[in-house]
């Protein structure tokens, strides 16, 4: 069993052999547990699937697609570019690849894609807005291929960035750059928080709350919740096969946001720019694998 998973382990809790049995009643009085059924233990404790190999495979699949539409996506930002041009082109990509994308119609939502410029958090709806040169935008792309999903997203500058673009673009490359440190077996979700909030603050700006990192497989939101604050050792141990994203929206300013009137576009209450990167991960047996890679080096200034 890892290290920080036997202090979750309540006498009345289910044991994590997977017997079904009670902590107190099965390996609480052993010397030495029985060996962990961890895919039954985080089932039946915290409803989070683990994947086996075939699953990661087809999330994998749907993560190249992710990535290469991301490529294609960077590949036309430029000034006068609109936000609908980016949602028909991410659309065509999945028609002509036999994939579904996750945003249409999800609880509501009307697009393919989420764009979300400047002080736009994230969930931004493509629209008639034509990108301005020093705008940044957040093009955040989920496809579902095989019936898995693949999500993850980049900020990208229009023409040429200001100073302030660039420090908010790079600070939160760096987040979550900070949080693939810390992804292995062993830690916790907390010290994944930690990681993304300490480098975020020492920067002089802010992590959002109101958003997290997400479980994903079969579904687009499924446990665990990835909160991108936190404190080291608290949390969910990770373990292999746990998928998830890391999905860290940093703020220049203030925390603090606003939903606007079409109910999904999060805007910074005091206007000021945001950035967000965000890839699918798996953990493995001795770190973890992106299942949408990408090099974040480029963005950090
Ligand atoms: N892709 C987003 C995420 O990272 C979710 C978008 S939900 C939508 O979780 F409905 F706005 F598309
Ligand atoms: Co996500
Ligand atoms: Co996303």
């Amino acid at each position: 069993m890892l290290k920080n998973e036997w202090k979750n382990v309540g006498r009345n809790e289910i044991c994590p052999c997977g017997s079904g049995r009670k902590y107190k009643k099965c390996c609480l009085k052993r010397q030495t547990p029985a060996a962990v059924d961890y895919k039954r233990y985080y089932k039946q404790k915290y409803d989070i699937r683990l994947k086996d190999p075939g699953e990661v495979e087809k999330i994998r699949s749907a993560g190249r697609l992710v990535v290469s539409a991301l490529n294609d996506v960077e590949s036309m930002i430029a000034p006068g570019v609109t936000t609908n041009d980016i949602n028909r082109l991410v659309h065509g990509i999945a028609e002509k690849s036999g994939a579904l994308c996750a945003p249409l119609n999800y609880r509501g939502f009307p697009k393919s894609v989420c764009t979300s410029v400047n002080e736009v958090i994230c969930h931004g709806i493509p629209g008639e807005y034509a990108l301005i040169d020093g705008d940044i935008i957040n093009v955040d792309i989920t496809y579902i291929l095989d019936g898995y999903y693949a999500d993850a997203s980049k900020s990208f500058f229009v023409g040429s960035p200001s100073p302030e673009a660039r420090r908010i673009v790079s600070a939160s490359a760096s987040c979550l750059l900070a949080a693939m440190d810390v992804l292995a077996p062993g830690n916790t979700i907390g010290d994944i928080g930690f990681a993304i909030q300490s480098l975020a603050e020492s920067r002089g700006c802010s992590v959002v709350r109101e958003f997290v990192g997400h479980g994903l497989g079969r579904t687009f939101h499924e446990p665990p919740q990835v909160p991108h604050f936190g404190n080291k050792g608290e949390g969910i141990t990770l373990v292999p096969g746990m998928v998830f994203t890391v999905e860290p929206m940093i703020n220049l300013g203030g925390a603090d946001l606003f939903i606007a009137e079409d109910g999904w576009t999060a805007i910074t209450r005091d206007r000021k720019l945001s950035a967000q990167f965000e890839q699918t991960f798996l953990i493995t047996d001795d770190g973890y694998e992106s299942l949408t890679p990408y090099d974040l080096s480029p963005f950090i200034g």
